[in-house]
């Protein structure tokens, strides 16, 4: 859409990593981040076979990687097991007693589950799967608040082969449905419900809701949670206390290929439906394993705690898997930052000793708007390391970030990654990469990226462009579940042979990258990205709304927000009830997350000659901005006048 991408942000501070933590840390500074990028790069083979040899492999791999671009081969012919990896890989250390997962629900309740304990439960819920003619290659939709039951579920999934598929308990029945239709899942498992501020979601009866048509899921498995009533439909729905009472705790994980599928996760693209992001097993968890030890430089006397919901592949990658793979202890928190008060985060920290937080921007922003007097009630000194992911960070909030919660002590590592990369790829690593406000620093190892041109060259130092990826990676995703062609054509065909990111960017004169953001029409709300057009296509859904466009707006809290243009059918009454009903609507057909913050009634929508809606200039009109630019392919030019107008 835009080919100029203009990056405005000038950055001068530079943080060096404090000499007391390069000292302990696995890469001490720069020289060595940089031997090891440069070997990473000349001879990844060696370098991922080195990593992967850390881990347990039941047969060996034949080759590292086998690539017919775009589709990769990592570590083929190999067999091994993710939740081995996780799990029974460190019962024969001292790691068997360690709290493999604490968890504090929003209520107030505290659980752990040590290695042992943990590997037991996932043994036994992969015999209630079993029990529940639950296979490998079988797709299992889980939708679970974030309770050590998702992790649970994720791993027993992952111990038989099955594939799982989290849908984010802040879904609704629709959403749900989709990806069962598209995932043709056979079970679901999910919860009474969940605690949110207080209150409680009905997850039961949006799977309900999702099923009321007919669906191939044959199985619903339910975990108490939240004690809600719920229906409980004779024939399809078990509960999950009730199944383990007839199974035993005695499950070997199954060999598997390392290309064999682990996970699909749903995201949105800037057409059509979400898409079905394949991530497979042996490289996932190279590349999980890997960014995790060096990114966070995690040690065994750690607590880590990512604060991301399970539903979203940061939960994934950094709640579940790349700590378990790491024998470290994960903390895990069900609720909302903001209960009972909003110093509920400093609180965990402080009553739990939690060493390392992996947070999102925007939640940043709110405790900034909540104000410093929640931060400093509490002792927050066993803090040594930050990160953040999920946005471009503003450096005023990296600042406040490291200097009120990291008391200038804590390195702070802004990750770059998706959902489709399964695992971070630009980030600083904390002993030896100096930081700067807003930039997510240099390549992890492996990874190659580029800034280009339309025509696919390499801009130079400080100037904008599109973001590539010119090699595969270990946890790259392997295609769209179901859909080749939309794999091939979104992420490979623009730059052929090269991995097109969607996000702008720049490289500064230290070869730093600073993201711009989304160069799509994706947008990202609160660290969550939303299509414009699925959007479009709910608010289309509605019975008085002949045509929708929606665009984001700068949005000091949520990075951005969703403003949507709405053309009525002829005849219907433009008014605010409608207004709230629309964006109602959308909180059905998505999810809460998705609702407008704005609706705004137009005649007709501007469009181009070939009919195509002239988002840009939408965009400008959402943002309050006065329109400029070219408007001579408009094709009614009154239009624009009355969107201007047409505040509430
Ligand atoms: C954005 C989340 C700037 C980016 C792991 C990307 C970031 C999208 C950063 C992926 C960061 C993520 N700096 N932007 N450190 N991290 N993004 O799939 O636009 O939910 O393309 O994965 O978030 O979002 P997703």
């Amino acid at each position: 859409m835009h080919d100029n991408i203009e990056s405005h942000l000038k950055e001068k501070r530079v943080f060096k990593p404090a000499k007391n933590f390069a000292q302990k840390a696995r890469i001490k500074n720069l020289a060595q981040y940089q031997r090891m990028y440069r070997e990473s790069i000349k001879r990844p083979d060696k370098f991922w076979s080195r990593e992967a040899k850390e881990l347990s492999w039941q047969k060996p791999w034949r080759k590292v990687l086998e690539w017919k671009a775009p589709f990769a081969k990592w570590f083929a012919g190999g067999k091994l097991n993710l939740s081995e990896n996780c799990l029974d890989r460190h019962l024969t250390t001292h790691r068997r007693n360690k709290a493999a997962i604490l968890w504090e629900g929003e209520p107030g309740e505290k659980r752990t589950l040590t290695y042992q304990q943990l590997h037991r439960e996932v043994c036994r819920f992969a015999n209630v799967l079993k029990r529940n003619k639950i296979g490998k290659g079988d797709r299992v939709i889980i939708y679970l608040p974030t309770i050590p039951e998702a992790a649970i579920a994720m791993l027993a999934c992952a111990r038989i082969g099955a594939v799982h598929s989290v849908v984010f308990g802040g879904f609704s029945a629709d959403s749900i449905r989709d990806r069962i239709h598209d995932s043709g899942a056979i079970a679901l498992i999910t919860a009474d419900g969940s605690y949110r501020r207080g209150g409680i979601v009905p997850l039961k009866k949006n799977v309900d809701d999702a099923l009321r048509v007919g669906t191939s899921v044959k199985r619903v498995i339910v975990f108490q949670r939240a004690h809600n009533q719920i229906h409980m439909e004779e024939g399809r729905d078990v509960w999950w206390h009730r199944e383990l009472e007839y199974v035993d705790d005695d499950c070997p994980p199954t060999a598997l290929d390392s290309e064999h599928p682990l996970y699909i996760l749903y995201t949105s693209g800037s057409t059509g439906k979400p898409k079905g992001i394949l991530h497979t097993t042996g490289g996932y968890l190279v590349g999980i394993y890997s960014t995790t030890k060096y990114v966070f430089d995690i040690r065994d006397e750690d607590i880590f705690w990512c604060t991301a919901d399970i539903g979203w592949v940061t939960g994934h990658s950094y709640v579940v898997y790349g700590p378990l793979a790491n024998g470290a202890t994960t903390f895990m928190y069900e609720g909302a930052p903001n209960w009972p008060e909003p110093d509920r985060f400093w609180r965990i920290i402080e009553q739990n000793r939690v060493n390392i937080l992996y947070t999102a921007p925007t939640a940043i922003r709110a405790f900034i708007r909540w104000g410093d007097q929640w931060v400093k009630k509490h002792d927050l000194s066993s803090l040594r390391l930050l990160g953040t992911v999920g946005e471009p960070i503003n450096p005023e909030a990296w600042m406040w970030y490291h200097k009120n919660i990291g008391g200038g002590r804590c390195p702070v590592v802004d990750t770059w990654w998706q959902t489709e990369t399964g695992a971070i790829l630009i980030t600083p690593l904390p002993g030896a990469i100096p930081t700067k406000p807003g930039s997510a620093t240099l390549p992890f190892f492996g990874v190659d990226p580029a800034v280009v041109d339309p025509n696919g060259k390499e801009v130079g130092a400080n100037v904008g462009g599109k973001l590539i990826i010119r090699r595969p990676w270990p946890s790259m995703l392997r295609t769209i579940y179901g859909d080749k062609q939309r794999y091939q054509k979104q992420y490979w065909s623009e730059y052929k042979g090269n991995y097109l990111t969607g996000d702008g960017a720049r490289r500064d004169q230290d070869g730093y990258f600073w993201i711009v953001g989304r160069i799509d029409d994706v947008l990202n709300v609160a660290g969550h990205r939303l299509g414009t057009s699925e959007i479009e296509s709910a608010l289309v859904s509605h019975a008085k709304v002949a045509e929708a466009a929606v665009v984001g707006r700068p949005d000091e809290l949520k990075g951005q927000g969703v403003v949507a243009f709405v053309t009525v059918k002829t005849g219907v009454d433009a008014s605010n009830d409608l207004k709230a009903e629309l964006r109602e609507h959308v909180g059905t057909h998505i999810g809460a997350i998705a609702k407008p913050d704005e609706v705004r009634f137009a005649e007709a929508l501007p469009k181009t000659r070939s009919g195509k809606i002239m988002r840009r200039l939408l965009k400008e009109i959402a943002s309050g901005a006065k329109v400029t630019g070219d408007t001579t392919t408009l094709e009614d030019f009154s239009v624009l006048a009355k969107l201007s107008e047409s505040d509430e």
